[in-house]
């Protein structure tokens, strides 16, 4: 039986095969810990809209895998994405509202001159997640939070051990290396926020100023404003890094649909949005239940963890047609790489943006890259991408 924990070899590298197999035999499986894997595209459509059953919250399940009171244990139940109303409505309220449309709009020349100024200084056996796919998003959520540009060297380092502590199984490795990243983040930070309450930027633009200075129903505390600046730093790193990567190697493994798109650059829109759903940056969601439910023909009792597999759903062939084949051009495109409900993407927008911009002008730039074979893979279950692409550009 597939067992999330101890998972087939080669999973994190290509899940896909296992997907379809659970999809057509088991779409809701027990798991041998007690949680639930969830495989429909229609079972997670209705998990993320109904809160009152399926909750965010992760006290429970964080207490054993992280233990109370550790860096982790605060860090994961403080941010918005594992909590439910009213810390969750309060802290998305305040998020949503700082990056508006025309803080966006705002960004697009920034980004466009980072990734120029990347193209060019690109070296000809290049690593396109090394010098260009994971470069971008550091900048973008840089620039979003005001970090300096001479502080933001440690930022990946620390977004990635402290995501990594969510992976289903954890050596004791990961474990200390997600504690001491939470440790050296909140230090960090908290030298970063009292130098902007001393000198505020522009709430206009400035998503850290404008998280400090709260809304009408209030402000956050240190402890909430700090832990969800860490989560925001974190959630547009790893995942945006590998929708650059993840796009670039499928545009490479499929050379009818990489010409078609350099013939009509005006399909990028639809194009990103099929890398987003045929190789999605977050393959897993969780949520916990609240009642006895039943999915399928499986009973699932109250306070069962569920997890809820974002690559499956996205391969559904009762939503998909030939969910298998990339196709450029699909429309309608219901993937749910972004979730959905009252806790989908905040960042959709700038991740579709950066998505879009670099691969873009990337191909623009480099029609004729091509990947060499020893590409390196993540090694995650929960994050889909790759730690190396070694890329010949001509
Ligand atoms: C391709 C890139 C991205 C992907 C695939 C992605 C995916 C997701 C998913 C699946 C969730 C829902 C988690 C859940 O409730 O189970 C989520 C939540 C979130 N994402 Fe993203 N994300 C991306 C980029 C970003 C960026 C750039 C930002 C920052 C500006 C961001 C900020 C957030 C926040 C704040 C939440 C929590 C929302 C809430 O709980 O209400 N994400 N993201």
């Amino acid at each position: 039986m597939f067992d999330l924990a101890n998972p087939p070899a080669n999973f994190t590298d290509n899940p896909f095969p296992h997907y379809d197999r659970l999809l057509a035999e088991t779409p809701v499986l027990p798991q041998p810990d007690g949680s639930v894997l969830i495989c429909k595209h229609a079972d997670l459509n209705a998990i993320y809209r109904d809160t009152a059953t399926y909750i965010s919250d992760k006290k429970a399940a964080f207490t054993p895998k992280f233990g109370l009171d550790t860096p982790l244990f605060e860090h994961h139940t403080t941010s918005l994405v594992f909590n439910d109303p009213p810390l969750h409505t309060r802290v998305r309220r305040i998020m949503t509202s700082a990056l508006t449309p025309k803080a966006l709009a705002r960004m697009e020349p920034g980004l466009i001159k980072t990734i120029d100024h990347l193209l060019n200084v690109m070296p000809q056996d290049a690593d396109l997640i090394e010098d260009f796919a994971s470069v971008i998003p550091i900048q973008i959520i840089g620039n979003l939070l005001d970090v300096p540009m001479d502080e933001r060297g440690p930022l990946r380092d620390w977004s990635l051990s402290i995501l990594g502590a969510l992976e289903p199984v954890l050596t004791p490795q990961q474990l200390e290396m997600g504690h001491q990243a939470v440790r050296d983040f909140k230090q960090y930070l908290t030298g970063l926020i009292a130098r902007r309450k001393a000198r505020p930027g522009d709430p206009e633009t400035d998503v850290l100023t404008r998280l400090i200075d709260g809304d009408d129903s209030g402000r956050l505390t240190e402890i909430e404003l700090i832990q969800n600046c860490i989560f925001i730093l974190n959630a547009g790193h790893e995942t945006t890094t590998n929708l650059i990567g993840n796009g670039l190697a499928l545009l490479n493994d499929n050379p009818v649909q990489k010409a078609q798109l350099i013939d009509e650059p005006t399909l990028i829109n639809t194009a990103v949005e099929e890398m987003l759903r045929m190789r999605s940056p977050n393959q897993f969601g969780n949520r916990e239940t609240t009642a006895k439910v039943t999915l399928g023909d499986v009973t699932i009792p109250a306070g069962t963890n569920l997890h809820l597999c974002i690559g499956a759903a996205n391969r559904d062939p009762d939503v998909f047609d030939k969910p298998g084949v990339f196709d450029i051009t699909r429309q309608p495109n219901r993937h749910l790489a972004f979730a959905g409900g009252p806790h989908v993407c905040v960042g959709l927008t700038l991740a579709r943006m950066e998505g879009r911009i670099a691969i873009d002008r990337f191909l623009r730039r480099y029609p004729d890259y091509e990947l060499a074979a020893r590409r390196v893979g993540g090694g995650r279950i929960r994050f889909h991408g790759y730690q190396s692409l070694p890329c010949t550009l001509s």
